[in-house]
């Protein structure tokens, strides 16, 4: 993040290092929600938390950014150590919670500065709300959502509602088919007026085929976008690191390549449940052509990636985007 100040601030340094018009072939363009998209790689939610850097990853080549998890309330993060690497897995967990300054500071400092690309704003829920009365928990949601649409108003961009990280108590327990249709009717109604925006909810990669089923049926009467698949898992499979080096880390999140399998079987399964026009945004262990490519085929329209920059760099998605387009001859 620090690095990124230098991009951030600097706008000739962001001309320098921009990808030009005709950077990206015209077949890599996604338009999906109303929006454009120069490629489908995308920067996944919980990186810039405090949309501190939108402009420097745009200027890396992320064709989108999701910025937050944001909440109503500013909130510090998770007591340290709360962030670990998994090195022989290029895996990551963490269990930070959501810490930020809060979604009306951060969407105006988004608003403010303006961004190139378009902008996912995550919004989730307050640490300081309890889960239940769902009424204020919703009424959280809602708040942070107001906010978000200000700013959507003047950028271009969506909001993804978070109800899937690990690490806020009993957050998962809203991805619940009658919580999750209250929850979206609430957001629904408050973005009834136009400019309306476009809504996604990110959900576990730890649902069964009968959750994951209920919830898509909610999305669909619900008139929401789509979905981001996946968030982080608590599982700890398909890992090389020892069990003990993993059982001392303890809870959280666990992303990187041992995600990959399930992302990706949850973005084929949605895919089929809401055919072909709603989003899917597929997220997941991205770190490399292939991976990238089987999202695709699994059925996304757009990918996002977080621990694949951590481990091979902050041009990935650039590097991504040339492999996509020379697996697609363009
Ligand atoms: C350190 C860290 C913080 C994260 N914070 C958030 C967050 O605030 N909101 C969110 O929706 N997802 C968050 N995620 C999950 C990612 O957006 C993504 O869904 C997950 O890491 C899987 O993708 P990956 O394997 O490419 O990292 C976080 C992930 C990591 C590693």
């Amino acid at each position: 993040m620090a690095a990124l100040g230098v991009l951030e601030h600097a706008s000739v340094m962001r001309a320098l290092v921009r990808p030009g018009k005709n950077t990206f072939a015209e077949a890599l363009r996604v338009r999906k929600m109303g929006l454009e998209f120069a490629h489908p790689v995308g920067l996944a939610g919980g990186f810039d938390k405090n949309a501190m850097r939108p402009r420097a990853l745009a200027a890396l080549g992320f064709a989108h950014v999701e910025i937050g998890t944001v909440t109503a309330l500013a909130q510090e993060e998770n007591p340290r150590p709360n962030l670990f690497r998994l090195p022989a897995d290029h895996a990551l967990v963490n269990r930070l919670g959501f810490p930020n300054e809060g979604a009306d500071a951060v969407t105006k400092r988004l608003a403010e500065k303006g961004c190139d690309v378009p902008v996912g704003i995550s919004i989730g829920k307050s640490r300081a709300v309890p889960t239940l009365p769902i009424d204020d928990a919703i009424a959280d949601y809602v708040t942070s959502f107001r906010f978000a649409r200000r700013a959507l108003e003047k950028i271009k961009g969506f909001v993804v509602v978070n109800v899937s990280s690990p690490n806020t108590k009993d957050l998962r327990a809203m991805q619940a088919a009658d919580i999750a249709k209250r929850l979206l009717d609430a957001i629904s109604a408050e973005n009834a007026r136009d400019p309306r925006i476009p809504v996604l909810v990110k959900v576990a990669p730890d649902l069964d085929d009968a959750a994951l089923d209920s919830l898509l049926d909610v999305v669909l009467a619900s008139g929401i976008e789509g979905i981001v698949a996946t968030n982080t898992t608590v599982a700890r499979e398909h890992l090389v690191t020892d069990a003990s080096t993993v059982a001392s880390i303890g809870g959280g999140g666990l992303s990187g390549p041992p995600l990959r399998r399930r992302a990706r079987t949850i973005v084929a399964r949605a895919r089929k449940k809401l055919g072909p026009e709603r989003t899917i945004i597929g997220v997941g262990g991205i770190s490399d052509g292939p991976s990238a490519l089987a999202m695709l085929d699994a059925g996304a329209d757009l990918l996002q990636l977080y621990t694949g920059m951590i481990y091979e760099g902050p041009f990935i998605a650039r590097s991504l985007a040339r492999e996509i387009a020379a697996a697609r001859g363009c």
